[in-house]
């Protein structure tokens, strides 16, 4: 007989300290930690979609009728259907439970205990979150100073030996694209490429089409930002076919739900309205950035994306952050040795954006006096 305290004797090793990934709480959390009623949490925390999903995603799901069913294994209507919005082929399509899940199954797919992964940082987080579960070697290259992706020390550490290597475009959390020079050289030293697009809607710059000249690349997209599905979890790849074979035998058999099943088909239905609300967003971005700008203490850093990287003066950061969540407003703060006093703020509607900038401007004055 095990005790509690000696269980993790029968756990692999490398997974006894494996740290969780830095995940953003809820809103009934946060306002708990505000002390103020849910309904006032400003959550500009998470690059989330505060339009919501369309109405006809609510429709769809009220009236499906076979819940009780099991969802399709091969994800068929889903992966036709992102075929036609892609503008590629069904086989070159997987679906997965966001796009989280796809990084997971790709790595599972190619790497194993002690093959390299090389990510661009900083960059999303997840990359080396299950990177460290396959047992994989990360190797993390810093951007340069405007954050763009080094691609000569990429080169030289991929000439190592790397199985998969991490694109993101734009990146989160600095918001700059990857050129598509940039990846076709890339993609030249034969690992997998595996570009994150997952604001591809708001930069609509894609790598995607070159998806059949190179069957080692995999491009990312997502619901969760664009269509306002992130509670729904619901994303796609699009990668060679043979990839794509793989992942759909690799998967749980019913890994998507038929709910968010019906919620991204719905939302296809009516993606115009939902790319007109992408467009909204955009303009609030660029209004945004705008008002950031002409903060003195505050370096804005332009962005493809729905989210702004902000860099503030030296020891303000976590004032600021905790300014802002008291009067309800969330945001992302880092603290790290590549981002220091750098906030992270994703962009909301006008309301939400004007609240932000008074509250910035309050607390920026209150530290001048
Ligand atoms: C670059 C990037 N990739 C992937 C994801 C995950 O998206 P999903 O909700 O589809 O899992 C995020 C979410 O913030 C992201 O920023």
């Amino acid at each position: 007989m095990l005790s509690s305290a000696d269980i993790h004797t029968l756990m692999l090793p490398h997974l006894v300290h494996a740290e969780a990934y830095d995940a953003i709480d809820p809103p009934a959390v946060l306002a708990q930690e505000a002390g103020i009623p849910e309904e006032q949490v400003i959550k500009l925390d998470g690059n989330e979609n505060l339009y919501g999903p369309s109405p006809k995603v609510k429709e769809a799901l009220a009236s499906y009728k076979s819940y009780h069913i099991y969802p399709d294994p091969q994800q068929r209507k889903v992966r036709q259907a992102l075929a036609e919005y892609a503008g590629t082929t069904p086989d070159r399509i997987v679906a997965g439970v966001g796009s989280d899940e796809l990084i997971d199954l790709l790595l599972r797919l190619f790497v194993g205990a002690g093959d390299t992964v090389i990510q661009c940082v900083p960059t999303f987080a997840m990359y080396a979150t299950f990177t460290h579960l396959v047992g994989g070697k990360l190797v993390s290259i810093p951007r340069d100073e405007t954050f763009d992706v080094d691609v000569e020390a990429v080169c030289r550490a991929a000439r190592e030996g790397a199985k998969v290597i991490f694109l993101t475009s734009p990146n989160n959390p600095t918001g700059n694209l990857v050129s598509e020079l940039a990846v076709r050289r890339l993609l030249e030293l034969g690992a997998m490429i595996v570009v994150d697009e997952a604001y591809y809607e708001f930069a609509k710059q894609s790598v995607a089409h070159l998806s059949p000249q190179y069957a080692n690349l995999v491009v990312l997209r997502t619901f969760s930002k664009w269509a306002g599905l992130a509670g729904l979890r619901i994303g796609y790849g699009i990668m060679d076919p043979i990839v794509a074979e793989r992942l759909l035998v690799i998967k749980p058999p019913y890994n998507i739900t038929v709910a968010s099943e019906i919620a991204l088909l719905a939302s296809l239905m009516d993606k115009e309205m939902l790319l007109s609300r992408v467009g909204n967003l955009v303009q609030e971005r660029e209004w945004l950035m705008g008002e950031l700008r002409r903060m003195p203490q505050v370096t804005p850093f332009p962005s493809s994306a729905n989210f702004i990287l902000c860099r503030l003066p030296q020891g303000r950061g976590r004032r600021v952050y905790q300014g802002l969540a008291r009067r309800g407003i969330f945001v992302r703060y880092y603290d790290t040795a590549l981002l220091r006093d750098y906030l992270r703020v994703s962009v909301g509607l006008r309301h939400h954006n004007q609240a932000l900038v008074q509250a910035f401007q309050q607390i920026l004055s209150e530290g001048a006096t």
